[in-house]
């Protein structure tokens, strides 16, 4: 499929999604979430994809929110739909992916854009990256996740105080609190992200998956994460990566997994 708001590239097992409307400091219109739903789609299912990095075209913004010019004349009822479209399409499909997803946040990553980079599984950004949930300055509050994935990361005061003040925070602010785990300068963000990628991709893809429900289930209501983690778990036993990283520890040798 040809995409005219995103640009997908390849870098062996890493796939790099750029947000590519760099005039509108990449914010996320409605065109913008169905691409990237529909990249996230062709990625599950190409097993030569291992991980997943998201970033922002240009050097000023990573994604400066949701595209204010298509909701500013909303109804109740479109707001609402807004939400719940975006969240399904995108952002719970994001968090929910089998393969991991960074955040490459290399500059705004406002309101949307934030929540974007929330809903990956972790996030890394650039010195110049500013972060921050800005929807209450218009008069609303963050609709893709922002309430509930902000306060995961950083702790409730802290977001509270965050969305509270519509404030934006310094890519060293963000480490501090747990939002983003490196920070590094804008060249070398990219070669961060592979570094990490690279690192991930030595290990099981199949109990990577694993690892991700797992994980999830903590954060999900009505779920006894310790149950899904004994499921995980024993499934890993029946998988061919599970033979071969054993084989290989007790052989004193590297393991090829062949991810299934
Ligand atoms: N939705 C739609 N358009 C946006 C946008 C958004 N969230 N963020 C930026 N843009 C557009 C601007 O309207 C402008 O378009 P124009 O050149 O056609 O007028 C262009 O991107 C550049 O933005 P500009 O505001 O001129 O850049 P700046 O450097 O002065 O300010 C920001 C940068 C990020 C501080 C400012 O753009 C901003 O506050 N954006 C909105 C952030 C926000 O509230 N996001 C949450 C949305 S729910």
């Amino acid at each position: 499929m040809n995409f005219e708001n995103i640009l997908c590239t390849r870098r062996e097992g890493l796939a790099i999604i750029t947000i590519n409307r760099p005039k509108k400091l990449n914010a996320l219109n409605k065109q913008t979430i169905e691409e990237l739903h529909e990249a996230f789609i062709n990625l599950e299912d190409d097993i030569s994809v291992k991980v997943i990095a998201i970033t922002g075209s240009g050097e000023k913004a990573f994604v400066a929110g949701a595209d204010i010019s298509e909701f500013a004349n909303f109804t109740v009822d479109n707001g609402g739909k807004l939400a719940a479209k975006g969240q399904e399409l995108l952002f719970n499909l994001i968090e929910n992916f089998s393969k991991p997803v960074i955040a490459a946040i290399n500059g705004f990553a406002l309101g949307g854009g934030l929540e974007l980079a929330m809903a990956c599984h972790f996030r890394v950004a650039s010195d110049n990256a500013k972060m921050g949930l800005p929807e209450v300055s218009l008069g609303v509050i963050p609709g893709y996740g922002g309430t509930q994935r902000l306060p995961q990361l950083v702790g409730k005061g802290k977001a509270m105080e965050l969305i509270m003040t519509a404030g934006m925070i310094t890519a060293d602010k963000a480490l501090a609190s747990g939002l983003v785990n490196y920070v590094s300068s804008l060249e070398e963000l990219m070669p961060l992200v592979e570094k990490l990628a690279n690192r991930i991709m030595r290990n099981s893809s199949v109990a990577i998956g694993a690892a991700i429900k797992a994980i999830n289930a903590n954060f999900k209501d009505g779920v006894n994460g310790y149950a899904i983690e004994i499921h995980e778990f024993g499934n890993c036993f029946g998988t061919q990566d599970f033979k071969e990283g054993t084989s290989a520890f007790l052989e004193k040798r590297k393991a090829i997994f062949p991810g299934k």
